[in-house]
């Protein structure tokens, strides 16, 4: 067996560095992935920490990819936000993949809002439609919560009977229906990437339950649940993986679909944080 690196001290490590840089902590936390890129502009940011700067933070692959952890206010509520994830494809561990969210739970967050792009296989499907995902299918090749448990962390065999909170999803429903926005809901297949799909990639993805499909947010999502913390997702699908209608995908239209839809998504995750008040 590897020796495995001590990850409890490694967190508070981190935990304590950022706690050292902020006057307050917050409760709720934002992974800005595709579609909540504008989010930021509706952030006052009182902090903002490049991930270079972090103790034991991954190094971006990406070059003039510059990630941040961002503190500040989101209309009356304090949230921090991470601006730029890190993807399994670009070479991180799992472990890697979701240290942030390991941090976010030792500086006291309880509620996790994520998003990403995704191919729809769901017929119902649009470019550019909005997708509440209910739930989702782990089909990476190494799991977050592989090796050592840290009891301290959450338990061995977590449940994922409830990985995407009812409440925050009622509360989603309802703010896109008052304001008439088009919202789908589904599950979201979890896939390595960097590939896009084949036809029979997307027909079995489909098949086998799946709404739309990505290359993030699983790892995250399961590691916020065994750290106990209430999740929130959404997607914005970017390309369609319907029998028959598959059209060619590419990263430009997948960041154009994303893009058309990114005030619709940033408004809902808005409204759904101002509207609890232990958020
Ligand atoms: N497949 C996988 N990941 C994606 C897709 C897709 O079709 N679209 C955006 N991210």
């Amino acid at each position: 067996m590897k020796e495995e690196i001590n990850w409890l001290e490694r967190i508070n490590e981190t935990s304590a560095y950022i706690k050292s840089k902020v006057s307050q902590l917050p409760k709720t936390a934002i992974i800005l992935g595709t579609g909540l890129g504008e989010l930021v502009n509706h952030i006052d940011i009182t902090t903002a920490i490049p991930y270079e700067e972090i103790p034991n933070f991954p190094v971006s692959t990406v070059e003039g990819h510059k990630g941040r952890i961002i503190f500040g206010n989101l209309g009356d509520k304090y949230i921090m936000a991470m601006q730029g994830r890190f993807h399994f494809y670009e070479g991180y561990s799992m472990k890697e993949v979701t240290f942030p969210v390991r941090v976010m739970k030792a500086l006291g967050v309880k509620t996790l809002f994520v998003s990403n792009a995704a191919g729809g296989m769901n017929p119902n499907f649009k470019i550019g439609d909005l997708m509440i995902i209910t739930d989702h299918i782990n089909l990476f090749p190494e799991h977050p919560l592989h090796g050592k448990n840290y009891d301290e962390l959450g338990p061995r065999f977590p449940g994922m009977g409830h990985a995407y909170s009812e409440r925050l999803i009622a509360k989603a429903k309802e703010v896109a229906k008052d304001n008439g926005i088009r919202v789908v809901e589904g599950v979201y297949v979890g896939t390595q990437g960097p590939t896009f799909e084949t036809p029979a990639e997307y027909h079995y993805f489909h098949v086998i339950g799946g709404d739309a499909v990505g290359m993030s947010t699983v790892p995250e999502v399961i590691v916020a649940n065994h750290g106990g913390m209430e999740v929130f997702g959404m997607s914005v699908i970017t390309d369609l993986g319907v029998d028959g209608v598959i059209e060619k995908v590419s990263h430009e239209e997948v960041q154009k679909a994303a893009n058309a839809a990114e005030p619709r998504m940033s408004f809902i995750m808005k409204e759904i944080i101002n509207q609890f008040q232990e958020l």
